[in-house]
């Protein structure tokens, strides 16, 4: 099978490492390239890419949102996250799925999150906290607030979900409710991009959460490392990018690999 991984840049993408180690898993051979795409090339690029035999992709930042825009259909989660990481060529076209919410959702229950009925708080309004918002509503989240620096952009994501569910509330990230205890926090902003992290309050710590970071890398992040100081339970994205990419495979080849030898692989490998 024929696949990629399109985003611009690209080059540090461990997409095709993860996907021939799921392929090794079942005696697949699987060809699985890094195309470099800026926005304006992004249609060509895959065009290019199907007629010389390819048959799904990955779509990792920027190129998500144009993603959604080239599908000839949608799965439902697609088009809840307004973004598409995972392309499959079907008869019709391009159909469009986004595996980025239930990527988070495994990890967490992976790493022992109870999510049923639990208190949700993300940090951060962007095209990253869209994806895994439906996802995490579908696993039994009974509260969902959505913190943003900029309070407007939270706002809006929320009523996007408001309608169907009760549960998603949003506000600045001064504004966060502190006097009950939050399951986990999720901290979706590009603050650690920076070395920075959200300025909240210690508050929202108390009882303990569970603290979650998209990113990965070599270090914990700024907003980790304030957490386990405080005797939080932490865990960055790197999980979340293993799980992603085996619902991903999964829909491409039906088979459904096995994750955690994967994980510790690349997690030795960033040590
Ligand atoms: P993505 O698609 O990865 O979510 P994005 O749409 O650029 O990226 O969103 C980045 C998010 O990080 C936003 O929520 C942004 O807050 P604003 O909406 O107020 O810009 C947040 N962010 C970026 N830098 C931050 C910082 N230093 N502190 C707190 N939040 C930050």
């Amino acid at each position: 099978m024929k696949l990629a991984v399109f985003g611009y840049p690209i080059e540090h993408s461990l997409s095709p490492q993860i996907h021939s180690a799921f392929a090794a898993q079942f005696g697949r051979e699987l060809e699985y390239a890094r195309i470099l795409a800026a926005p304006e090339q992004f249609s060509e690029r895959l065009q290019e890419f199907h007629q010389a035999g390819g048959g799904g992709a990955n779509v990792t930042v920027p190129l998500k949102e144009i993603a959604l825009t080239l599908c000839d259909d949608l799965s439902e989660r697609a088009h809840a996250a307004g973004a598409v990481n995972t392309l499959i060529r079907t008869k019709q076209g391009w159909r469009g799925d986004n595996t980025d919410g239930i990527g988070l959702v495994r990890d967490l229950q992976r790493l022992g999150v109870g999510l049923k009925d639990s208190r949700v708080l993300i940090l951060g309004a962007g095209g990253a906290v869209r994806g895994v918002i439906m996802p995490l509503l579908n696993a039994g989240v009974s509260t969902l607030h959505i913190a943003n620096r900029t309070a407007a952009r939270a706002e809006r994501l929320a009523a996007e979900f408001a309608e169907k569910f009760a549960g998603v509330t949003a506000s600045s990230l001064t504004a966060i409710e502190t006097e009950r205890p939050w399951t986990v926090i999720i901290n979706a902003t590009a603050a650690g991009l920076q070395g920075e992290r959200p300025h909240v309050s210690e508050k929202i710590l108390h009882g303990q959460p569970f603290c979650y970071d998209m990113v990965y890398g070599q270090q914990p992040t700024a907003f980790l490392q304030w957490a386990a100081e405080q005797n939080c339970a932490t865990a960055d994205g790197l999980g979340m990018l293993v799980e992603q990419a085996a619902a991903s495979y999964r829909i491409w080849t039906t088979e459904q690999p096995q994750t955690l030898p994967v994980l510790q692989a690349l997690r030795q490998q960033l040590e």
